[in-house]
């Protein structure tokens, strides 16, 4: 009970300041929390945000690369227009998606954001398993277009595959570290993994996830030009 309402006010509490900011949602104060944290964003930086909608994580991106920066959004659910900001409507584990974000995108990428989550059915095992999947997504786009030497910032929810996908990570960048903001609900199972150096040298074959998470293979070809 008392776990229920320190969670209750810690939603309250980054729900009010979000919108007291301006920002579109509390997952704003993750990626700052993590930023401030970590340095990720460099001015004139690159950046594709996955997962991001209703926009948070773009507004944040955004003051962060300033004028000179590029941030690009992908979401299921539409993004209503933001100032500098481009945005995709679609399904990234579809090629068509993929492709979309190639031809607007051109080129590499600086820093890749994942905040990525599959609509929770209430199984823990399944949630869990759906999200690894997306992360593996999230790993084929950084495998497409992410700058050798840079950074991703991937959710997961964490389980028993966890360290399945921490040993594709670390195949590809020099440092991974699991880090929880403080903005994250404290009865939350997210964390988010913050890579850095990406080695850019070898194409790994990605692990599927178990069981019933059939992962489909991008047809669509990178393009580093
Ligand atoms: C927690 S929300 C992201 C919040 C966002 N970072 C922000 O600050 O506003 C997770 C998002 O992941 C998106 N998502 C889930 N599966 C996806 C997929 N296959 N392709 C694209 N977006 C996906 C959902 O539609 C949802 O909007």
């Amino acid at each position: 009970m008392h776990e229920r309402w320190l969670d209750e006010r810690h939603h309250e509490y980054y729900y009010k300041l979000a919108k007291r900011m301006n920002y579109r949602s509390r997952a704003s104060f993750k990626i700052m929390q993590i930023d401030d944290r970590f340095n990720i964003f460099k001015e004139g930086d690159r950046v594709v945000d996955l997962g991001a909608a209703p926009g948070g994580w773009l507004q944040v991106a955004k003051e962060r690369v300033g004028e000179k920066g590029f941030v690009i959004g992908v979401d299921l659910r539409p993004i209503k227009p933001l100032p500098g900001i481009t945005t995709i409507t679609g399904d990234i584990t579809d090629d068509a998606t993929m492709k979309r974000l190639l031809e607007l995108f051109h080129g590499q990428a600086n820093v890749i954001l994942s905040d990525m989550a599959p609509n929770i059915g209430g199984h823990y095992s399944t949630d869990h398993a759906r999200s690894i999947n997306l992360c593996m997504y999230a790993v084929d786009v950084c495998d497409r277009i992410l700058k050798k030497g840079g950074k991703l910032v991937i959710k997961v929810f964490y389980g028993d595959m966890f360290n399945d996908l921490r040993k594709v990570l670390e195949e590809r960048f020099a440092s991974v570290r699991v880090h929880s903001p403080d903005a994250s609900r404290p009865t939350s199972s997210e964390v988010y993994v913050i890579c850095k150096g990406f080695l850019a040298e070898k194409k790994v074959p990605l692990v599927v996830p178990k069981p019933e998470d059939k992962k489909k293979e991008f047809t669509v070809k990178g393009n580093f030009s």
